[in-house]
């Protein structure tokens, strides 16, 4: 009996300890899984900032500041992508492991999302209509071309 009592004792003790193993890495990766789809959501907060700018047909130059979010996120956004933080990390993530597969090419196309949009922040400031709104369109195109290929569909 005391002998079962032992045993029981150590396994629950493994369980314990297997668990907070598992919560610590999922808490580790959770971080920076939840901040890169916040900040994801507010790149499209301020798209849609300049977008109702656009269709508003007014002064263009207070939106320029969007286009700087969105220039920093694109230049930030590789780095808060680590190895291990795919699906393998068992927090809900529509990131594919495709994007440690091809690392290179992902870089590329979050750089090219601050270079379209450090363009569309030069039509804006400029209150250049037509240059931003094309300006808009490629820096649009530039968050498709990733989610594309790096995003789950959802
Ligand atoms: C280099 C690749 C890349 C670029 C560029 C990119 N995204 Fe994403 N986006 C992703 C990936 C990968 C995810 C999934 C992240 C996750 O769930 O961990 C995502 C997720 C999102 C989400 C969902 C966030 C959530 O709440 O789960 C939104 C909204 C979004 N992106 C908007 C944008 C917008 C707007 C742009 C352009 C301004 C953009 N993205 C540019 C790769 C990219």
């Amino acid at each position: 009996m005391r002998r079962f009592g032992l045993i029981f004792g150590g396994l629950a003790l493994a369980a314990v300890v297997a668990g907070a193993g598992f919560a610590q890495a999922q808490g580790a990766f959770g971080e920076v899984i939840a901040g890169r789809q916040a900040s994801m959501k507010q790149g499209g907060g301020n798209m849609g900032a300049i977008k109702k700018a656009l269709d508003a047909g007014g002064d263009l130059t207070g939106v320029a500041t969007n286009a700087q979010g969105v220039a920093d996120w694109g230049r930030k956004m590789a780095s808060v992508f680590p190895a291990g933080s795919g699906p393998e990390s068992g927090v809900k993530t529509n990131a594919l492991p495709e994007i440690w597969v091809s690392k290179g090419d992902f870089e590329k196309l979050a750089a090219n999302l601050g270079a379209e949009a450090d363009k569309l922040m030069a039509a804006l400031k400029a209150n250049d209509k037509t240059a931003a709104t094309a300006a808009f369109a490629a820096t649009g195109g530039a968050c498709g071309a990733c989610h594309r290929t790096y995003r789950a569909k959802i």
